[in-house]
């Protein structure tokens, strides 16, 4: 296979493939422990003329992977800039701009973000004694959900709804700590956003607010 005129072997999925040969292609609903989701498209790519996503591609049958080609990266950008609307103007969760997955997306795709528009979301919920759960740059990605569901066989997180009104909730509506949730933290590490954050982090203070004070 040959990927950005590199030739490799193929290994697994087209994102593993590439991730192995050191190329920072977005991944923001993959997580590394955990089977692809396949809700974000940031990992699209051009696989022998096909956009397709490289999460759950088999990287086996393929000849040629284009990464950066104009007309994949234009579709990243597209779909990153939406992406960019939902997540809004909160800081990553070190408390810091550029830390945070997300934000290297878009910063290796040239996002002019914050100047661009966001939908305002504002649950916040802060009962768990461990994490917080903030709406706001809630992507929706599922990372949450699988590392719940299919690391911890717990479940006590789901996506709830659908378009606009989808919304990630703790069992059937309740907060956190009302939920079977055993504050275990994997969804806090699963999550590529500022959305679950550990509530004594750099910058993160107990109570809740976002280090912009909001
Ligand atoms: S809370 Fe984080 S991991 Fe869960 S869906 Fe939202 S962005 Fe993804
Ligand atoms: S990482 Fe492939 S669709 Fe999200």
């Amino acid at each position: 296979m040959i990927i950005d005129g590199r030739e490799v072997d193929a290994r697994g999925t087209l994102l593993e493939t590439v991730l192995a040969l050191g190329i920072d292609l977005p991944h923001l609903c993959k997580d590394d422990n955990l089977p692809p989701i396949g809700a974000c498209r940031t990992c699209l790519v051009e696989a022998d003329g096909r956009i397709v996503a490289a999460c759950h591609t088999p990287a086996d049958g393929i000849q040629e992977v284009r990464t950066t080609s104009e007309r994949v990266l234009e579709i990243r950008r597209a779909i990153l800039r939406l992406t960019a609307g939902m997540h809004g103007p909160v800081q990553d969760r070190a408390g810091g701009p550029r830390s945070s997955e997300i934000w290297a997306a878009y910063e290796s795709h040239g996002i002019d973000w914050p100047s661009h528009p966001w939908r305002v979301r504002t649950g916040l919920d802060t009962s768990s004694p461990f994490f917080v759960f903030d709406e706001q740059p809630c992507i929706l990605c599922g990372r949450c959900v699988a590392a719940c569901q299919q690391l911890q066989h717990i479940g006590a997180i789901g996506i709830a709804w659908t378009a606009t009104a989808a919304q990630v909730t703790a069992g059937t509506g309740v907060p956190f700590a009302a939920s079977a949730c055993t504050a275990c933290g994997s969804c806090v590490a699963a999550c590529p956003t500022y959305a679950l954050r550990p509530k004594l982090s750099t910058g993160t203070p107990a109570g809740g607010r976002r280090p912009d004070g909001t």
